[in-house]
This record gives C-alpha cells, sequence and structure tokens, in this order.
C-alpha cells in the first residue's frame, strides 16, 4: 500500500448563509454546518484512498464562534492521520464577513472514515504523508486522539449492551 501526501485529499467549500440555513439566533443552523462537515470530509477520505468510505464516528466538532447572514462559510478538509483501513479528516471552518473582508475561524471538526472493499469490508488505506506546518502538527498529535477514539469505541459498544430497542408505546 502506497503514501498519499495530505494536499492530494485536501478540499474546499465555499457557502453563503440563507434563510433557511438559520437558527432562531439568526446565525447557521449547527445541523446544517454538520452536515457541510460529513459532505466535504467524506470527499477527502476518498480522494485519499480512492475507494467507498463510510463514516465510522464524528469524533468532535467545535463550534467556535456563530457564523451570520453576512458571512462566507469556507470549510478545508483534509486526511491528518490513516490507521489500517480507516482516516482521521480534519475540518477547519472559517466565516468571512463579506463586507469587511474579516475572516474567523468558525469550527474545528475531526471525523473518521473506513474505506470498504467490494464485500463492504474494511479495506487497508495508504499511509498519509504531512508537508505543511499544520499536517504536521496534525499528524503528530492524531495517536493521541486515536487512543481515544478506541476507548470512547470501546465505552459505546458496552453502553449499546444497555440499551433496548423497545419504544414507549409497544
Ligand atoms: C465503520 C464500520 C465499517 C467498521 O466496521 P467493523 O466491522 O467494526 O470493522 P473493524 O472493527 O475491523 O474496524 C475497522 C476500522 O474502523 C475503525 N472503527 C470502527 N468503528 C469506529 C468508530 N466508531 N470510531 C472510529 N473508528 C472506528 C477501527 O478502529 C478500524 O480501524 P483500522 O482498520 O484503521 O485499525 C462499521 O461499523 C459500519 O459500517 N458502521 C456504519 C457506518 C455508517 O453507516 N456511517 C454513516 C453513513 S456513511
Amino acid at each position: 500500500m502506497g503514501k498519499r501526501f495530505s494536499r492530494e485529499s485536501r478540499c474546499f467549500k465555499t457557502a453563503r448563509v440563507f434563510p433557511t440555513d438559520v437558527n432562531n439566533h439568526n446565525t447557521l443552523f449547527g445541523g446544517k454546518l454538520m452536515s457541510y462537515i460529513d459532505d466535504i470530509a467524506s470527499i477527502a477520505a476518498t480522494k485519499h484512498c480512492r475507494r467507498p468510505v463510510v463514516t465510522a464516528s464524528t469524533d468532535s466538532v467545535d463550534f467556535l464562534s456563530p457564523i451570520r447572514p453576512s458571512d462566507a462559510v469556507s470549510l478545508e478538509a483534509f486526511v491528518t492521520w490513516t490507521g489500517r483501513s480507516s482516516m482521521e479528516v480534519f475540518v477547519k471552518v472559517v466565516k468571512e464577513e463579506l463586507l469587511t473582508g474579516e475572516r474567523t475561524i468558525a469550527a474545528t471538526s475531526f471525523l473518521t472514515f473506513v474505506a470498504l472493499d467490494e464485500n463492504r469490508k474494511p479495506i487497508e488505506v495508504p499511509d498519509v504523508v504531512p508537508e505543511t506546518e499544520e499536517e504536521l502538527k496534525l499528524h503528530e498529535t492524531a495517536p493521541q486522539r486515536a487512543e481515544m477514539r478506541r476507548l470512547r469505541r470501546q465505552e459505546s459498544k458496552r453502553f449499546a449492551d444497555y440499551l433496548t430497542v423497545t419504544h414507549p408505546w409497544d
């Protein structure tokens, strides 16, 4: 299995904030932003491995600053780290006040995708090679996040054993 640079998976998306995209605070609805995040991250993961991928987990989404209708919202995503079949993708969300040009980091997110073979089983992905300072920092800190994911996955499996599938009206 070969190697791919982080830049080979890098994707960008910029959008306006339309009236149908806002919540009752007149700022971008969190669910809308999460949909943009999952969308762009899945493209970055697919570009890295050139295989079908699924979202295994949205590890974190931190909403740092509200996005208003006068802002353009830009997302940047790239693969930061790989396991055997899993890929960690980082998404950076920047808002730009269109009339002043002022830019602010509005949100950051980490997600994990898994590459699937023809039988929808996890399959090996290429290693990732970071180059820029940002990519190197994210790559270097990734094993710690991978360990946290491993522990959280164990915990969520244990938790699922306690949950029932009955509805209140059953
Ligand atoms: C993600 C999925 C393919 C993993 O399958 P699985 O049979 O559990 O596979 P494994 O236990 O062998 O794990 C495969 C890889 O996924 C990773 N993984 C599995 N579940 C994970 C989770 N919840 N969070 C992070 N990584 C996870 C494992 O760490 C492993 O990584 P590695 O190969 O790099 O070591 C499976 O759980 C699945 O299909 N889930 C539903 C996905 C989905 O519907 N997403 C939403 C729509 S795209």
